[in-house]
Formats: C-alpha cells, sequence, structure tokens
C-alpha cells in the first residue's frame, strides 16, 4: 500500500513544488510507482511536470467539487514515468463552496483510498497556506515533509504548522492514524554565505534526528528545469540539485541517515 507524503510549509517560495517534483521523479528511477497530487491552484507541479494545462477533461477540483473517481483525474508523465493529479486556477474558487459540505476535510483522503494500493509513493504538493485544501493533504497524508528555505526567517510560520499537524494527530487519535513528520529539508542552501549556515544550526538544534542529512544546495539547474517542462533529475542529471534529490529519495526510502 502507497505512503502519502504531504510535502508542506505555508510560507511561500521555500521549495516544496520543486521537491514534490524531483523526488517522484527520484523515487520513479528508484523503480517505485509514484503519484503525484497538486493541490495548488498555482499548479506549479502541473507545469514543471510539463502538462499543458488547457487541454485537461479533469483536474483535482473535479475531485473536490464534483466527485469525479480519482482514476479519471489521474494522467501520465511519460518522460519520468510518474503519474500525476493536475491542478489548475479553478482550485482556487472551490473554497467557499467545500464550507457547505460535512465531509470537507476527508475528500482527498477519501479519494486516495481509491487508489493507494496502486502505488508505493503519493505525495502531494500543498499550496502555501493552512486552509481547507492544505487540511484535506495533511489529513490524507501518513506524514509531512517541510522544506525549510536556508535563509532569513526561514523557521517563521513553522509553529502554526506544528499546531496544525498536533490539531490533526488530535483528530486521528480514535481510528488508529498519526500524522508523522517524515522530515525537515533543508532547501535552496547558498554555500557563499553565512546565513545558510545559521539557518542549518538552528534547524537542527530545534528538529534534531527529524532533519534530512541531505540538504538542497540552491542551483541553477533546479529553477531552470521548470521552464523546460522537465524535473531537474531528467533535465540535468548530473548536476548538483538533481543528485541531491536523488539523495533524498534514498533517505526517504531507507529512513533519514
Ligand atoms: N535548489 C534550488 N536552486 C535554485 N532555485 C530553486 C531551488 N529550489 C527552488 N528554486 C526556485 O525557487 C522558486 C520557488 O520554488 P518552488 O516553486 O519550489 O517553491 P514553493 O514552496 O513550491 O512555492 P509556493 O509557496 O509558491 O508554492 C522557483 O522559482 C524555483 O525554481
Ligand atoms: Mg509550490
Amino acid at each position: 500500500m502507497g505512503k502519502t507524503i504531504a510535502i508542506s510549509n505555508q510560507k511561500g517560495g521555500v521549495g516544496k513544488t520543486t521537491t514534490s517534483v524531483n523526488l517522484a521523479s527520484s523515487l520513479s528511477y528508484m523503480g517505485k510507482k509514484v503519484l503525484l497530487i497538486d493541490i495548488d491552484h498555482q499548479a506549479n507541479a502541473t507545469t514543471y511536470m510539463g502538462i499543458n494545462r488547457a487541454n485537461l477533461k479533469y483536474t483535482i477540483a473535479d475531485i473536490f467539487v464534483n466527485e469525479v473517481p480519482i482514476r479519471e483525474v489521474v494522467k501520465s508523465v511519460e518522460s519520468v514515468k510518474v503519474d500525476i493529479v493536475p491542478a489548475r486556477f479553478e482550485l482556487s474558487s472551490i473554497e467557499n463552496k467545500l464550507l457547505k459540505n460535512d465531509n470537507k476535510e476527508y475528500l482527498l483522503s477519501n479519494a486516495i483510498d481509491e487508489i493507494k494500493h496502486d502505488y508505493d509513493y503519493i505525495l502531494i504538493d500543498c499550496p502555501p497556506s493552512l486552509g481547507i485544501i492544505t487540511m484535506n493533504g495533511l489529513i490524507a497524508a501518513d506524514s509531512v515533509l517541510i522544506p525549510v528555505q536556508c535563509e532569513f526567517l526561514a523557521l517563521d510560520g513553522l509553529t502554526q504548522l506544528l499546531n496544525t499537524i498536533r490539531l490533526i494527530q488530535n483528530k486521528q487519535r480514535y481510528n488508529n492514524r498519526t500524522l508523522k513528520i517524515e522530515g525537515v529539508l533543508l532547501t535552496m542552501l547558498d554555500t557563499r554565505s553565512n546565513i545558510g549556515y545559521e539557518v542549518i544550526n538552528e534547524v537542527k538544534k530545534y528538529f534534531k534526528e527529524k532533519v534530512f542529512k541531505t540538504i538542497i544546495p540552491r542551483n541553477v539547474k533546479c529553477s531552470v528545469a521548470p521552464s523546460y517542462g522537465l524535473p531537474v533529475t531528467e533535465f540535468s542529471p548530473r548536476s548538483k540539485g538533481s543528485i541531491s534529490y536523488q539523495n533524498l529519495a534514498k533517505e526517504v526510502v531507507n529512513g533519514i541517515g
């Protein structure tokens, strides 16, 4: 049965989507069956994977509001042998519609239950918020991977995410599930400046053994690859960014360390 990992941090631009896309392709390269679910209305994961959003019959919004079966929404990304549930801008307007639904926090979890057995890993690329859509992502997940950018104010706002995780754990207490922290991933390290290393020390002091040994460096190939609709692992397999994400995939499969 697939392990479901939400990639989440409500701070914007910390590398959630870059991590989702490259972890998905690296896990696939290791022979794992992977499904990537885009639950961000910015639809960056969908674009980074080279999917033309205009031609989509269904998107994640149809799972949330139209009860379209998830199998009908899944698309294959041939270049990296990853399946994806794509998103599009219409996701931004559904929060209000969901408020009336009693089951509103469990819609994604229920959809994933239908296909959990088809995959080894299901990754959820969350938006930079803690609204109802992110709640769906976290409740559907077995664990959360938290990307933290090696920059000033890196830990800002993380308390809110940790409180949300605790809230979900309390809700789950009666149904034999507990949302775990998969790990904290340090991203976009600029090796030429001191601030990055200060953030690493601070994060390690706080999260201890929960910090992935792999640190993702700032690497221009990571930021260029999406414009070619490819993960960096495919666009530039030997780049530092690509190798780091492959190392991260090994840590996810084997456990941190
Ligand atoms: N290791 C890296 N090296 C260089 N650039 C990177 C790296 N990781 C991400 N970027 C760039 O930083 C920007 C933000 O990354 P990304 O889209 O992954 O963040 P995000 O957390 O998903 O953002 P959002 O909160 O808007 O969803 C993008 O332009 C991306 O290409
Ligand atoms: Mg993103």
